[in-house]
């Protein structure tokens, strides 16, 4: 069992530091007036805030997915899906984008002490205009946003962007009813279940995306 405590010591990582840096300054205008302190579950504790390592581990494991294969997480927090691949599954592709510089940097910093060659993070804000969501094989998102109207704006800008291309898309924490209003193209694949509530796999399929806009 990964006990998420014991992986952040083994790489460096002090949940606390982000998490104090993030309650003392939540009055600061770089937080109170961000448009996007809605989403950020700013001051959380890090293992409400981000999946458990062991979680992240089962899900991958049980994916299996082919050496090549691309991921992004969208809103990478503490960035712990790339630290996994980073550590145990070294022939994925992996991207985390976060809009918080603070959570994101933590992450960069691991990644680049442990030469996690296949581990990117960059700063993205998923809900401008100005940010292209990167092409991948597989997605994830864990409350990318608590509010139903950006995941929905996220979830179409990602469909859009990429409606050509046969992907997949992990959530966790949203009911499938939520994400079939949502998302209604997305097709449910199966739940992988987790120490904290199952994910759930989508698969978005460009040739049944075709037939049904068609019928
Ligand atoms: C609940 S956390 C999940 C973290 C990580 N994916 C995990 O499962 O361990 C959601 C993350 O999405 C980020 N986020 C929310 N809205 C975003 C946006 N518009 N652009 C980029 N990141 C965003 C938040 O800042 C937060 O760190």
């Amino acid at each position: 069992m990964l006990q998420d405590s014991a992986v952040d010591k083994l790489l460096g990582l002090d949940p606390e530091t982000v998490i104090d840096y993030e309650r003392k300054n939540q009055c600061d205008p770089e937080f109170a007036l961000n448009p996007r302190i809605r989403d950020s579950w700013v001051g959380l504790a890090s293992n409400v805030l981000n999946t458990s390592y062991q979680d992240l581990f089962d899900l991958l494991t049980a994916l299996n997915l082919p050496a090549g294969t691309r991921v992004v997480d969208l809103g990478s927090g503490f960035g712990r899906l790339g630290l996994v691949i980073g550590l145990g599954f070294a022939g994925l592709e992996f991207t985390g984008v976060e809009c918080w510089q603070h959570r994101l940097q933590a992450a960069q910093e691991i990644a680049k002490k442990m030469q996690m060659s296949n581990v990117h993070f960059e700063h993205g804000d998923l809900l401008s205009g100005d940010y292209q969501i990167p092409e991948a094989d597989i997605y994830f998102s864990y409350l990318t946003s608590s509010d139903p109207q950006s995941l929905k704006s996220i979830l179409e800008k990602l469909i859009q962007t990429h409606n050509r291309n046969y992907f997949r898309l992990v959530t966790k924490k949203v009911a499938p009813d939520l994400m079939n209003r949502l998302a209604p193209s997305l097709s449910l694949l199966k739940t992988h279940g987790n120490t904290l509530g199952p994910f759930f796999i989508y698969e978005h399929n460009p040739i049944s995306s075709i037939t049904e806009n068609q019928a």
